[in-house]
């Protein structure tokens, strides 16, 4: 079992200490709130893994049966309903050799894309899974025809049943359609929304079809969940607090910074995590993220030397998992001999070190989070920490981190334009 470590020793330098224990003190009584006080809006399904991770027999059968006998497997889902898992396979995945080739679908409207993900299916053995809470969101929903279609010239209609999973909510269109015709149907518990969904079937069903261990994984989003319970909110109240104090003395965007880049589809889901849940009423932090050391190489010199509204928060792995020893070579003369003998584990770590300290000195405050290692309880804790740190974080900034009324304005025109009747 690993364990996270938060270190805001260092942005902490940009605060007074009484402001902080005050700041810190708020956060805690809205972690208590978030906890333990009744949940009438019907949206703290997340805060404990026992009632997000439902269905979990019939997931670990469905998902065995895919990673065995699916070529292809595609994730047709946007948003909260495909972030979570896709951060963990991206990161993870090659730890399962014979999973099968996952595709994402159901994300975009660029025909070139869809075309791409149909190109990639044709011949090959293909599984679905289409997950959306409101089966009215068209990218799923489009997807989903035309997947389907492809998928119904080749299969029949048992089959098809084998083949497709549909995760939705109780009483919606998705469930009527899996009854309708046999699909597998898998639960969107109705208190969880899209970016909370990590530990419910959302997030499971496409791991265990990866070959992942979903136990493990859940083990540590549930000892993540019991450490903050046994902490009165522990680090996820203090990252809360000290971003939120600094987002009071004009610090406005948070880059969350790794030098490991198979983070890089964690960091999407993070920023879709803050940035669909604080950014309201005008309000609330900018997420941003960075892959070092490329980005270094670009970003970087803003970092250093651009505006001072910057928090960085460096997402740090120990046991990068890997080793690449270099060799001596001196009779070639390329000038890199101070390397022989040393792995990248320890130049990774000088370059992020040295970044941390450089960053500092040009005046970024800084926080660092640190996983022994990237496996399926590492994301198990980054997930339950995170999650809770943003539902407290969005209200330490007044607003409601549960909702996203904002993303509503543009699909009320694009349905104007599209002829959807009743919009
Ligand atoms: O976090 C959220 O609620 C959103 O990002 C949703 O997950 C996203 O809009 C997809 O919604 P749905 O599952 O209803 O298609």
């Amino acid at each position: 079992m690993s364990r996270l470590v938060l270190d805001t020793a260092s942005a902490q330098t940009f605060l007074e200490p009484d402001a902080l224990r005050r700041e810190q003190g708020r956060a805690q009584a809205f972690y208590r709130d978030l906890v333990e006080a009744p949940d009438p809006a019907g949206v703290k399904g997340w805060v404990s893994c026992q009632e997000s991770a439902v269905q979990l027999d019939l997931i670990r059968r469905k998902g065995a049966e895919i990673c065995e006998k699916a070529d292809v497997f595609v994730l047709v889902g946007v948003g909260g309903s495909n972030q979570a898992a896709r951060a963990v396979i991206e990161s993870i995945r090659s730890a399962h050799k014979d999973a099968p080739e996952i595709l994402y679908a159901g994300n975009t409207f660029s025909p070139y894309e869809i075309g791409r993900i149909l190109d990639a299916t044709a011949g090959r053995s293909v599984y679905i899974n289409v997950i959306a809470k409101n089966f009215e969101t068209l990218e799923p929903g489009s997807h989903f025809r035309v997947l389907r279609q492809r998928m119904q010239e080749r299969y029949s209609r048992e089959e098809m049943a084998r083949r497709v999973v549909l995760t939705g909510t109780y009483g919606s269109r998705l469930e009527e359609i899996a009854q309708e015709n046999g699909y597998t149907f898998l639960s969107f518990p109705e208190r969880i929304g899209g970016r909370y969904s990590a530990f419910s079937p959302v997030g499971l069903l496409p791991l265990a079809a990866m070959g992942l261990d979903i136990d493990a994984y859940l083990e540590g989003g549930r000892q993540m969940q019991e450490r903050l319970r046994a902490e009165d909110g522990g680090i996820a109240a203090e990252y809360a607090a000290v971003r939120s104090l600094l987002y009071q003395k004009g610090f406005d965007i948070e880059m969350l910074a790794s030098f490991e880049p198979r983070l890089s589809w964690f960091s999407r889901w993070w920023w879709q995590l803050f940035g669909e849940s604080e950014g309201k009423q005008k309000k609330g932090i900018f997420p941003a993220s960075a892959i070092y050391s490329e980005d270094l190489h670009s970003i970087g010199q803003y970092m250093q030397d651009g505006r001072r509204n910057l928090i960085e928060t460096f997402l740090s792995v120990e046991d990068p998992g890997a080793s690449v020893r270099i060799a001596p070579d001196p009779a070639f003369g390329d000038r890199f001999d101070y390397l022989d003998g040393m792995d990248f584990a320890e130049i990774n770590r000088a370059a992020e070190d040295a970044t941390i300290r450089a960053h500092t000195q040009g005046g970024v405050p800084c926080i660092r989070l640190t996983a022994d290692r990237l496996d399926e309880d590492a994301f198990g804790q980054l997930y339950g920490f995170f999650m809770a740190a943003c539902a407290v974080s969005g209200r330490l900034l007044g607003v409601d981190p549960f909702d996203q009324e904002g993303v509503e304005a543009y699909k009320r025109l694009m349905f104007h334009t599209l002829g959807k009747p009743n919009v």
